[in-house]
């Protein structure tokens, strides 16, 4: 029987995800679009989105926060670029983004102390081979298989090598342990379903004291540089960016802290996506035919909620034959209007993923579970 009751949005998607409860854009009206992003108001309000950034996230004194190009991405390879090689790297690599930092660890740096620890789809490496002595470069959720380090026990406080944290998917929905985190990136369009744009860069005291001791061997887009005469610029830190952000999703970045500190802070974030999972999983001990990607419950994204079918029937098929039925089943959610871009990222097994970020509302992942569950019912006989 098809559902009554519809979801109140579709966007399921794991980023951009879906804009908070209550979004509109005249809630941008305020958007400083038109101006230099060096005057002042301009740089105030750059100013706001650091220091509400840093006050959501919880950081410490020391650790400072900037804004920079290029998206998650961006903030990551510049990280990546300005600071590896100065000792031997271990990078952990579980899904398509870890293999992503691999690649360019391998094939762009071709870093020449590299040692790789890595896992399939649904496990994690194992996370006590990292040594203390040397940079570890890793995704803390793994947006594309659902599974994520559950905390931050495996890093040494007494090591000597740096943490490259991606925490893109993370950042807003996990309690990060930000002293044993030098360096972590996170974009906008993700737990707090901001709009794409710029990359955040967070670094650690000993990340600094790297940049202004090191240089690394290969040259550095102006992009990357974040040193000026072997000195931190502090003034990115400040919001004075390296080139022109876009002032309308600084603007939308703005609304959706507020939002967050509006509900309760990070605390309150954390609980929504972990009462998002929760839903989920219920779903899951019922159903005959999915179960979590991620084999064990302790790695269990509540973000980026990856799901795999077992159905023994359907499991038994090639896995071209899967990919038709999912993108048939998903094809049906989408043509009802009740959800949008769930099947699973283009290089994971073939799957659904549902984002349960803070701007999903419970009610809304409730109203779609039993949509899954119809339109697999639908789509499998074509199959089996
Ligand atoms: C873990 C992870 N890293 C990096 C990226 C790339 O992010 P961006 O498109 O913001 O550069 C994503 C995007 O989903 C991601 O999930």
């Amino acid at each position: 029987m098809k559902p009554q009751l519809r979801p109140t949005t579709s966007c399921f998607g794991s980023g951009p995800t879906a804009k908070r409860p209550g979004w509109s854009l005249a809630g941008l009206d305020g958007a400083l679009v038109g101006r230099s992003h060096r005057s002042s108001p301009a740089k105030a309000r750059l100013g706001e989105l650091l220091e509400r950034s840093r006050a959501l996230l919880g950081l410490p004194e020391d650790h400072r926060i900037a804004l920079v190009a290029g998206s998650d991405t961006g903030a990551f390879e510049m990280a990546m670029w300005s600071l590896l090689g100065a000792r031997g790297t271990d990078l952990l690599a579980w899904e398509s983004f870890g293999e992503g930092w691999l690649s360019d660890a391998k094939g762009q740096l071709k870093l020449a102390d590299l040692r790789t620890f890595r896992a399939d789809y649904g496990l994690l490496p194992d996370l006590d081979r990292v040594a203390a002595d040397r940079d570890v470069v890793f995704t803390w959720n793994g947006t594309t298989s659902g599974v994520r380090v559950p905390d931050g026990e495996w890093i040494s406080d007494q090591r000597s090598g740096l943490t490259l944290c991606d925490a893109t998917s993370a950042a807003f929905a996990f309690d990060l342990p930000w002293q044993k985190l030098d360096v972590v990136t996170y974009s906008w369009q993700k737990v707090l379903g901001g709009e794409a744009q710029h990359g955040m860069l967070v670094l650690g005291p000993r990340a600094v004291e790297r940049l202004e001791s090191y240089r690394p061997p290969w040259p550095l887009p102006k992009l990357f540089r974040l040193t000026k005469g072997g000195r931190l610029d502090e003034s990115i830190f400040r919001g004075e960016t390296i080139n022109t952000p876009s002032m309308l999703a600084v603007e939308d970045a703005l609304d959706g802290l507020r939002w967050a500190e509006g509900i309760g802070g990070l605390a309150a974030l954390i609980a929504r996506s972990e009462t998002n999972l929760q839903t989920v999983a219920a779903w899951v001990g019922r159903s005959p035919w999915a179960d979590f990607l991620a084999e064990r419950p302790e790695t269990r994204s509540s973000t980026s909620i990856c799901l795999k079918i077992v159905d023994p029937a359907v499991a038994a098929l090639p896995l071209d034959d899967q990919e038709r039925l999912i993108k048939e089943l998903v094809g049906r959610l989408a043509e009802e209007g009740v959800a949008h871009d769930i099947a699973a990222y283009r290089d994971a097994p073939p799957g659904l993923r549902l984002w349960g970020g803070a701007t999903v509302e419970r009610s809304d992942l409730e109203a779609l579970l039993p949509w899954l569950d119809w339109a697999f019912g639908e789509t499998r006989p074509r199959f089996v």
